[in-house]
């Protein structure tokens, strides 16, 4: 899609051939990639996303009987009307289940919302492990919020927008996506402790810095509500019940060995135990790189956590580690897989003067492989979600 087709101008216009009377406003949110702290969010964890420039639009009018009316341009799917008051889940609704379950989890949490007329365009690629759906969550959210006058904070906006998500859509989904499309700012990778939703903007400039950080999506599409998010999310469950703790978050690194003595005859739990804990690390070590000014020295950390997802989680697949070991050894400074896993995208660390021979090896490896061609872009730290009008 091109910049002008994607821009509040041209959404408000389309929402006006659609409805027939202009917007009251257009809302944007960001998809995300995660720099590092994967599958930790529901083990009350740390992540540190940031925010793509890549955007859902939301153009939102008010309504007052009650009717919910839903439209996407092509890449989404056609028009919805629902009436609030029957809001319920209904498997399978497809993407206005979304934005339908941010209505139901805002009147669910008692908040007084009438109804809405809303269009929907969006440059964040779908399934592709970049959280195109949190962007469409709290595109809508924030647009709710506003038009009927809410003044939500964003980490609840956040909670809102995974609450439609899990309770509504089905996906049982951790809290990063929501809070990184809701919280993120430019320039900045966001530091979360998801117990709290405290957060910190921790600075990444990585272009100033003389780096690139490159999103190679693979084309391979994951389905997080298949099966084997919730049953690592589940063996993750098993481990703290079994040490004792709250949630995996509460194994400190430095008693890791005796955690996993504990877990000896529990070998897969143990895999898993290792990697969150070992995970938690990682991202308080990346971010201390990132506070002294050390961004290149993130690089072996983004490549240990890959090898950690692969081998202790077991989320990656062929092309995710083909990207890392090829970007690897083309010369990045890291690389590892982004997002849920089995599938989706990774993202590479390099040097600006290597951005070109890195792409080029990731192609030519893919082919050789018979792989689908990869899509692969720069990414720099983008907004948050924002009211772009009036
Ligand atoms: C998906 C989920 C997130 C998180 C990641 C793994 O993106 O939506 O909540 O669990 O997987 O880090």
């Amino acid at each position: 899609m091109t910049d002008t087709a994607h821009s509040a101008a041209h959404t408000a216009a389309v929402f006006r051939q659609e409805y027939g009377a202009a917007p009251a406003g257009v809302w944007a949110a960001p998809g995300r990639v995660n720099l590092i702290g994967e599958h930790t969010d529901y083990n009350a964890g740390f992540v540190m996303p940031l925010a793509l420039p890549h955007t859902t639009l939301a153009a939102a009018a008010p309504r007052t009987d009650g009717l919910l009316r839903l439209t996407s341009d092509g890449a989404l799917g056609g028009t919805v009307e629902l009436r609030l008051d029957d809001l319920r889940r209904t498997p399978d609704a497809g993407w206005a289940a979304y934005p339908a379950g941010v209505a139901w989890a805002l009147r669910e949490a008692g908040h007084r919302i009438g109804g809405a007329d809303l269009y929907f365009t969006s440059t964040v690629p779908l399934g592709a492990g970049l959280s195109s759906s949190a962007a469409l969550e709290v595109a809508t959210a924030l647009a709710l919020d506003d038009l009927h006058g809410l003044g939500l904070p964003r980490p609840e906006l956040a909670l809102l927008a995974q609450r439609a998500e899990n309770a509504f859509v089905g996906v049982p989904c951790g809290i990063m996506d929501q809070t990184a499309a809701a919280c993120c700012t430019a320039g900045h990778a966001l530091f979360l402790d998801t117990r709290d939703l405290t957060h910190r903007h921790v600075p990444f400039d990585s272009a100033a810095a003389g780096l690139r950080l490159l999103v190679v999506d693979t084309r391979v599409r994951h389905q997080l509500g298949d099966g084997a998010y919730a049953e690592r999310r589940a063996g993750c469950e098993r481990g703290a019940r079994a040490l004792g703790v709250r949630a995996l978050r509460d194994v400190p690194v430095a008693l890791l060995p005796e955690a996993l003595a504990k877990l000896a005859d529990d070998p897969v739990v143990r895999d898993l135990v290792r990697h969150v804990v070992t995970e938690n690390d990682r991202v308080e070590q990346a971010v201390a790189h990132l506070d002294a000014g050390r961004p290149r020295a993130i690089g072996p950390v983004l490549t240990a956590g890959h090898t950690s997802l692969r081998d202790d989680f077991k989320v990656s697949c062929p092309e995710l580690d083909l990207a890392v070991e090829v970007a690897d050894a083309a010369g990045a400074l890291g690389a590892r897989m982004t997002g849920g896993g089995f599938g989706g995208s990774a993202l590479v660390l390099v040097e600006e003067a290597a951005a070109e021979p890195v792409t080029e090896a990731l192609r030519s490896a893919f082919a050789t492989a018979g792989h689908t061609p990869p899509r692969i872009f720069p990414a720099v730290p983008g907004a948050g979600a924002r009211r772009l009008t009036p």
